[in-house]
């Protein structure tokens, strides 16, 4: 019998006893990774900017037995995302696990028609706050060097860029994402601090009435998002545990979704297209 083990098997994974941030963890996809986190040991800073879902978020899940402790933080603002990353190395020790899941999504509205404000919002939360998410924690992570990893939250609307509905502003961000993390795995190679991306397909969460109570702007809602919301049927602590499983195994990427990749193919055959037809 072989005595090798693999470093990448579940088992050799050191998750209990380690400490994660998790940004928008008051809902869905955040909740849920915090949940299954806690559930294999490990110890969770709970972030979100609205306070009272992340308080009773918390709450449940240390009612469950769970170690978490919950930081009000609005990703958008870098001053407060300093401050906050220092509160959770206080109150926790040494951060390993960093999630930048907090996202807000605005769907359905032509281009030309999308507000001002509800594009730089969601530039800000999206794009701006996983920046602010890195500049706050991985120096942190090298500074205590037993390793780590960094998982940036984009979606499956960076790799259908074109749908059928209206997503621009939210699939730019989402693709920024991956430029973002991309970039940062290389900056770490090395460092035993691992980065992925995780591209999520419909997830059933709440982010439909999130995003209405803080957009910043009274805009309705195209009536194509909570028909495209509806369909979710995947519940987030199953997304958390395809994230787990991916950092494991050290993937680069981590998709929920596999069914999804004919629709993900049309768009590389247009790229392929384009380069056969260049003269
Ligand atoms: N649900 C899906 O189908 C789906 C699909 C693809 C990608 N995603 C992405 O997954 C992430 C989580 O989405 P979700 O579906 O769980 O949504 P959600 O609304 O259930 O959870 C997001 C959380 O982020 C918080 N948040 C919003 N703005 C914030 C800010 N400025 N600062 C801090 N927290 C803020 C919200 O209060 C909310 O609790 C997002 O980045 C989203 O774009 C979701």
């Amino acid at each position: 019998m072989s005595t090798e083990r693999s470093t990448n098997s579940p088992a050799a994974h050191p998750w209990k006893g380690r400490v994660a941030f998790v940004s928008g963890a008051a809902s869905g996809i955040g909740f849920g990774l915090a949940r299954v986190l806690a559930s294999r040991g490990v110890r969770v800073a709970m972030s979100d900017v609205r306070r009272e879902a992340l308080d009773s978020a918390c709450a449940r899940l240390a009612a469950e037995g769970a170690d978490v402790a919950p930081f009000v933080l609005d990703v958008a603002d870098r001053a407060a995302f300093y401050a906050t990353a220092d509160a959770v190395e206080q109150r926790f020790g040494k951060v390993h696990y960093v999630f930048n899941n907090a996202g807000v999504g605005e769907v359905g509205t032509p281009l030309d028609q999308v507000p001002d404000r509800v594009f730089d919002w969601v530039i800000d939360v999206n794009l701006r706050g996983v920046f602010n998410g890195i500049k706050a924690f991985v120096p942190k992570l090298r500074r205590h060097g037993e390793g780590g990893h960094v998982v940036n939250v984009s979606s499956m609307a960076a790799l259908v860029p074109d749908p059928g509905w209206h997503q621009g502003v939210y699939a730019a961000t989402k693709m920024a994402v991956t430029a973002l993390s991309l970039d940062l795995r290389l900056a770490l190679a090395g460092t035993g601090i691992e980065v992925s991306i995780l591209y999520p397909g419909l997830v059933r969460t709440d982010i439909a009435a999130n995003v209405g109570a803080l957009r910043p702007v009274a805009y309705d809602m195209p009536p194509e998002t909570p028909a495209l919301l509806a369909a979710a049927d995947m519940p987030p602590e199953t997304a958390a545990e395809i994230v787990l499983r991916g950092m494991e195994r050290r993937a680069p990427l981590i998709v929920t979704h596999p069914l999804m990749w004919p629709v993900v193919a049309q768009f590389h055959d247009q790229v392929r297209a384009a380069f056969e037809a260049a003269p």
